[in-house]
């Protein structure tokens, strides 16, 4: 059984969905939990009760493209074991209509703010001497062309790369980067889009081979084992929990 007794985990888009349900699990599976968000705590709160649900959750608020905040929350947990980024934004836009701001957007806040919580934890980490974990929330789309979402489709790319390439380098520090790499989770980003876009719920309808959209929980679970003593041989690995999604079933 999976558990997660004694570490110190931190993860940024705490208040989110996918996020809040990560410290849930984490907190059930005994870890103490330091949830970051650019939310203020007013705006936080639905998400951090929710996190809440196993016991209580800390609460920082930051912005993952303000280095100096992000420090500074990161500076706040002692000995840092785990750093999840998994703060994200995901617009669905047409390639040929993506301006310059929304561009830069999505690879300021998903891949730039991945680099920095990497940075900033792995620096406290190496300062520590004890190694640890840092895993980024990837998406299945990293490696699909997903329609109208290429700014986002690439951010996730990068992210992939981003971890490979730290886990070469931070391997000689015991510090293990990994990637857990979602579906299409009926939450959060993809919630939002099935809401608001007629097309994105048209053709989900057809792309899920286990049929259904997953849950935060299960993204929640795999993350917990990418904490855990089962993936301690496990660095610069894609975890894909997608429902088969990748494995392109298009309508009959
Ligand atoms: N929902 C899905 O289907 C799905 C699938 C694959 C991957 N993901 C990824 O999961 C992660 C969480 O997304 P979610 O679906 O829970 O959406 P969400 O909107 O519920 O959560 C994202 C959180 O990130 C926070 N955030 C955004 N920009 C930030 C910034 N600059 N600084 C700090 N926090 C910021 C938001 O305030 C929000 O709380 C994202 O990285 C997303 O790309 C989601």
């Amino acid at each position: 059984m999976t558990r997660l007794d004694g570490l110190n985990i931190a993860v940024t888009g705490g208040a989110g969905d996918i996020g809040a349900a990560m410290g849930a699990e984490f907190r059930r599976l005994g870890a103490t939990v330091t949830l970051i968000d650019r939310k203020t705590p007013e705006e936080a709160r639905p998400w951090l009760e929710r996190a809440a649900a196993h016991g209580p959750v800390a609460y920082a608020q930051a912005d993952v493209r303000d280095r100096a905040a992000l420090d500074a929350a990161l500076a706040a947990i002692d000995p840092l074991d785990v750093a999840i980024g998994n703060a994200g934004i995901g617009h669905g836009i047409p390639f040929l209509d993506i301006s310059l701001e929304q561009w830069q957007e999505h690879l300021d806040v998903n891949l730039t703010g991945c680099f920095h919580l990497g940075q900033a934890a792995a620096r406290q980490m190496v300062r520590q001497g004890r190694g640890g974990r840092i895993v980024f929330t990837g998406s299945w789309v990293q490696e699909v062309p997903w329609p109208e979402i290429a700014a986002y489709s690439a951010s996730k790319a990068g992210v992939r790369m981003l971890a490979r390439s730290m886990a070469r380098e931070l391997a000689a520090h015991k510090i293990l980067v990994n990637v857990v790499a979602p579906g299409i989770v009926r939450a959060g980003l993809a919630k939002h889009q099935m809401e608001t876009e007629p097309q994105y719920a048209r053709r989900i309808e057809h792309v899920i081979p286990l049929g259904e959209p997953q849950t935060v929980e299960q993204v929640a679970r795999s993350a917990a084992f990418l904490c855990s003593d089962g993936a301690e041989y496990m660095t610069g690995a894609v975890l894909l929990v997608d429902g088969g999604c990748s494995l392109f079933q298009f309508e009959e």
